[in-house]
Formats: structure tokens, sequence, C-alpha cells
């Protein structure tokens, strides 16, 4: 059970927000050139062929990103013949000039900010996440004279800085008012996107056998890096704040019976008739079976986050969400109401969030999602999905070694999303359960 003391709610409210300075421009929205990963590429800057140790960086950042980074396939996923099925499907003369496909599979910058070495079939290059290097490309090596500020001010993005570095993520990992996978898209046969700020930076930065980046004392003292807790916590509300807003916002207004489809639960429609599964859940505000409801994945983990926080804050989140949950197949004009309400909520918790109230809380958050998982609360693909990559992070931040065994098991039970089995998963959940006790 959650108990907060006075004590702790004083130390979150008097804590730095580090969410809340100044958000950067997204790197395709900037007003610099992108000047191309071949600019970045050269064996003295980033192209060498093993790290340097005598260097800040690791300096051999191309050959990682060519060798093992998912974004330096990204284009050439679009020259795919499952890319060519869809584009065929929609209507479109080619995956690979399709603005609504480059958006998220390369660095789409306009034509008019383009430098001579650009290629848009290099994908999700540096700049893609780095933003565009027009200004920052011949001074930022010149350490310690220029700093890592100095070029954050001539348009390198900020991506040491979680709020920033979710916003970037997420404007391709989920989407925003620009670029969005719509239930058009997915039907065409996109795969559904999930995501979760720290698991997935984990995922990325290690993939293939060199790591994109080193974080050691020198970083540390360069840059912020906070835990994977609070990457988890900030990067969660963030996805929630960034949900709500795409149903809030004008994007899909009129567009069809729902706000978008890509926003609801896709396993709340596409699922067997024959295994009935549904449970009236309590989040779902008893809205009756039959009712589609809108994807709360990322919602649910942040009730979880707030429940160890703090209990009011958890109260209010919860009663919010439920009214999301009945409007969410009422309305328009309801859903959205519900949705900023909502959003109040997610955005006052995030106001309060530090490094240490999470750090102080792990134990705390996992046995809140353990017990929530032990009571089948998550019965939809999307939450299950969620409380694994929470669960798993917070064992390995706890060092558990009695529980990190258990790991694999639940990784398996989550292996394909039309054969998830809730009962299965809540079992599994309630064993660790039992472990950690
Ligand atoms: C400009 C869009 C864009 C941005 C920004 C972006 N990604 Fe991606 N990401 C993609 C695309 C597209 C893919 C799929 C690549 C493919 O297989 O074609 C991908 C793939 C991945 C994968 C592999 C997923 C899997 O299932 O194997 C991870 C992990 C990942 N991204 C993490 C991140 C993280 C962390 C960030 C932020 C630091 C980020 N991405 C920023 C577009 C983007
Ligand atoms: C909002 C951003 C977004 C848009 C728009 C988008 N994609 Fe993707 N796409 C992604 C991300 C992110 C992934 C990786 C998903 C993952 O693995 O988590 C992906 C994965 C894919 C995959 C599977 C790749 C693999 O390795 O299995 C294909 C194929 C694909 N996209 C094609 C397309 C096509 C064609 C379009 C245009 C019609 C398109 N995408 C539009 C973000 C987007
Ligand atoms: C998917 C987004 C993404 C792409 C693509 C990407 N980076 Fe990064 N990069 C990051 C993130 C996130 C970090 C870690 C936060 C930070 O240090 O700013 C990082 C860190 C770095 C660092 C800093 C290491 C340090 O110790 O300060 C360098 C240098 C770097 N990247 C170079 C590159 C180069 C060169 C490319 C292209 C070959 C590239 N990156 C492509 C997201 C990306
Ligand atoms: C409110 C109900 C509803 C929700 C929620 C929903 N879909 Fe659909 N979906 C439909 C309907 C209706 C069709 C068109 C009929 C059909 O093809 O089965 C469809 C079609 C599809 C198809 C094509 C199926 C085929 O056989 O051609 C795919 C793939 C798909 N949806 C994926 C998704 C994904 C991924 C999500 C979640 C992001 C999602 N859907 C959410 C109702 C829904």
């Amino acid at each position: 059970m959650c108990k907060m003391n006075k004590n702790i709610l004083l130390l979150i409210s008097t804590m730095i927000v580090s969410l809340t300075v100044a958000a950067a421009t997204l790197p395709q929205s900037g007003i610099d050139k992108h000047m191309g990963v071949a600019s970045c590429a050269a064996s003295q800057c980033h192209g060498s062929a093993v790290p340097q140790d005598g260097s800040n960086v690791l300096q051999n950042e191309y050959v990682t990103w060519t060798q093992n980074d998912p974004h330096a396939k990204a284009y050439q996923t679009l020259a795919s013949d499952q890319s060519k099925a869809m584009a065929s499907r929609l209507g479109l003369r080619s995956a690979t000039t399709a603005k609504i496909c480059l958006d998220c599979h390369a660095d789409n910058a306009p034509l008019a900010r383009r430098g001579e070495r650009f290629q848009i079939s290099d994908g999700v290059g540096c700049e893609g996440c780095h933003g565009g290097a027009e200004r920052w490309l011949s001074s930022h090596y010149n350490v310690p004279t220029v700093s890592h500020a100095d070029s954050v001010t001539v348009g390198l993005y900020p991506t040491d800085r979680i709020a920033e570095r979710a916003e970037l993520c997420l404007s391709c990992h989920l989407g925003n008012d620009d670029k969005f996978a719509t239930h058009r898209i997915m039907s065409a046969g996109h795969p559904r996107l999930s995501f979760e700020l720290d698991t997935f930076t984990e995922l990325w930065r290690t993939a293939g056998r060199q790591p994109h980046y080193r974080i050691d004392a020198d970083y540390q003292a360069r840059k912020t890096s906070p835990s994977h807790s609070y990457a988890w916590a900030a990067g969660l509300i963030a996805e929630g704040r960034q949900r709500l807003a795409l149903v809030m916002g004008p994007k899909f207004e009129g567009t069809g019976l729902f706000p978008e489809l890509g926003l609801y639960d896709c396993h709340a429609c596409h699922r067997s008739m024959k295994t009935v599964q549904w449970q009236a859940l309590s989040r779902h505000g008893g809205a009756g079976p039959g009712v589609p409801f809108l994807s709360d994945g990322s919602f649910v983990m942040i009730l979880a986050l707030a429940r160890s926080l703090d209990a009011t804050a958890a109260e209010n989140i919860e009663a919010a969400l439920t009214a999301l949950h009945i409007a969410g197949s009422t309305n328009i004009v309801e859903i959205r109401a519900a949705a900023g309400e909502l959003d109040d909520r997610f955005s006052s918790l995030q106001r309060r969030l530090s490094v240490e109230s999470v750090q102080r809380h792990e134990r705390e958050i996992l046995q809140q999602i353990l017990a929530s998982g032990a009571a089948a609360q998550f019965i939809d693909y999307a939450s299950a999905e969620q409380a694994f990559m929470a669960v798993q992070m917070l064992v390995f931040e706890l060092s558990d070694t009695a529980l990190e065994a258990e790991i694999g098991e639940l990784a398996d039970s989550l292996q394909d999303d039309e054969r998830y089995r809730p009962i299965q998963f809540s079992r599994l959940l309630a064993k660790l359960e039992n472990r950690e006790e």
C-alpha cells in the first residue's frame, strides 16, 4: 500500500523541475540546413573504426550507426516488398517518395534546408536526431572552448535532456500533430507502434556490438544523465501527454466517427470473436462490452507511478482516466474535455517529478505494478507491454537477482500480441509479487 508522508511531499515540491526547460525545436522543423551524414563521417570526426580513448566522445558513431542502428535502415525499409504493398493499398506512387512515410523513415528536412552532401536515402541520419548542423558543424568539436551548451544555442538538438529526447523519439514512435501512422496506414500493413523511453533508448543505444555513446564520468560532467527510473517516469508522462494532445488536437477533426482509430486500443476491436476476454475493467468506467476504448498502456503506468509518489494525485488521475474512458465512446466534444482534464493531472505530476523522488520509490512502484498485474488489471496487450518494460527496468535498477531470472518468462508471454493471454500474464506477475515479499 502507498504511504505518503509530509516530508516526501515537501521534498518533491521543492525539487528542481528539469522538465519545464524551454523546449527546443525538433530537428525536422528547425531553421538550419541539414548537411548530411557524410559531413559527420570523416575518420578524424565520427567515422573512426574503433572507439577513441583519448576523446570525450567515442568517435566511431558513424560506424556504429551504419552497422547497428535501426535508423540507418529506416529508408531502405520503404523499398521493401512490405512497403511496396502498403503503398499500393494506400494509392501512393511509391513509399520511398511519399511524405507521410519519409517524415518518419528519413530525415525529411524541406528541400531548401538540405546541404550538398545531404541524401534522403541515409534514413534517420545524425541530424534527424541531433538537428541541422549548418551553424554548429565547424565549431562543435572545439572543446573546451565551445561547450555542449554553446552548440545547443546554434541549433544542436539537446538529445541529452529527457524532456526533449522524449519529444524527439515520440515524434516518430507515437506521432505528433505533423505526422502520424493512422489506422489507414496500419490497415495497409504497418506494424503497431509501441514505445517506452528508457527501454527504447537502451535497446537502441546498445543495438549490435558497440554502444552509440558511453556514459562515463566525463559524460556526466558535460551532460545530464538521469537514472533509468527517472527516464522511465518522465518519458511515460511525456508519452501520456502527447497521446492526449493527439486526442484533443485539431489533426483528426472530422475524419470519422472517432478521433482516430490509431489512438484506440487495437485489440478492443481486433480480437477473435470466439475468445471472450472482455472484463469490465474498473478503469473503463464500466463502459460495458462492445465499446472500444482509447489505448491507455502508458496512462496505467503513470497511475502506478502516482500511487507510489502521491496518493491524492493518484486518486485524481484515476478519476480522470475513468471519465476519459466513459467519454471515449460518446462524442468528440466530451472526449476532448475529458482528455484535457487528465492532461492537467499529468502535468501537475510532471511538475513534481524529480530524479530523487522516483529513485527513492523504485521498490514501491514495482510493487504497485505487480499488485495491479496480479489483480488482472492488464487485460489489454498495450498495458501488459508497458507493465513488462517497467518491471524489467525496475528489477534491473534494484538488482533484484531473484526476479531477474523471471524476466525471460514474462517476455515470452508477450511474444505475440494476437495470442496474448491476460490470465497467464496475471499469474506470472502474481508469482513475481510472491517472490518479492
Ligand atoms: C525521424 C523519426 C525517428 C526518430 C526521431 C527516432 N526514431 Fe527510432 N525508429 C524510427 C523508425 C522509422 C524505425 C524503424 C526502422 C526500420 O526498421 O525501418 C525506428 C526503430 C527504432 C528502434 C528499433 C525498434 C525495434 O522494434 O527493433 C528503436 C529501439 C528506436 N527506434 C529507438 C528510438 C529512440 C530511443 C529514439 C530517440 C532518441 C528514436 N528511436 C528516434 C524512426 C525514428
Ligand atoms: C509516425 C511515424 C511513422 C510513419 C508516418 C510511418 N512509419 Fe513506418 N515505422 C515507424 C516506426 C517507429 C517503425 C518501427 C516500429 C517498431 O519496431 O517499434 C516503423 C516500421 C515500419 C515497417 C516495419 C519495418 C520492419 O523492419 O519490420 C515498415 C514496412 C514501415 N514502417 C513502412 C512504412 C510506410 C510504407 C509508411 C508510409 C505509408 C510508414 N512506414 C509510415 C514510424 C512510422
Ligand atoms: C535516433 C536518434 C539518433 C541518431 C540517428 C544519432 N544519434 Fe547521436 N545521440 C543520440 C542520443 C539520444 C544521444 C545521447 C544523448 C546525448 O549525449 O546528447 C546521442 C549521443 C551522441 C554523441 C555524444 C556522445 C557524448 O559523449 O557526448 C555523439 C558524438 C553522437 N551522438 C554522434 C552521432 C552521429 C555522428 C550520428 C550519425 C552517424 C548520430 N549521433 C546519430 C541520438 C541519435
Ligand atoms: C473501433 C474499432 C477499431 C480499432 C480500435 C482498431 N481497428 Fe483496425 N479495423 C477496424 C475495422 C472496422 C477495420 C476494417 C474491417 C476489417 O478489415 O477488418 C479495420 C482494419 C484493420 C486492418 C486491416 C485488416 C485486414 O484484414 O485487412 C488492420 C491491419 C488493422 N485494422 C489494424 C489496427 C491496429 C494496429 C489498431 C490499433 C492501433 C487498430 N486496427 C484499431 C476497427 C478497428
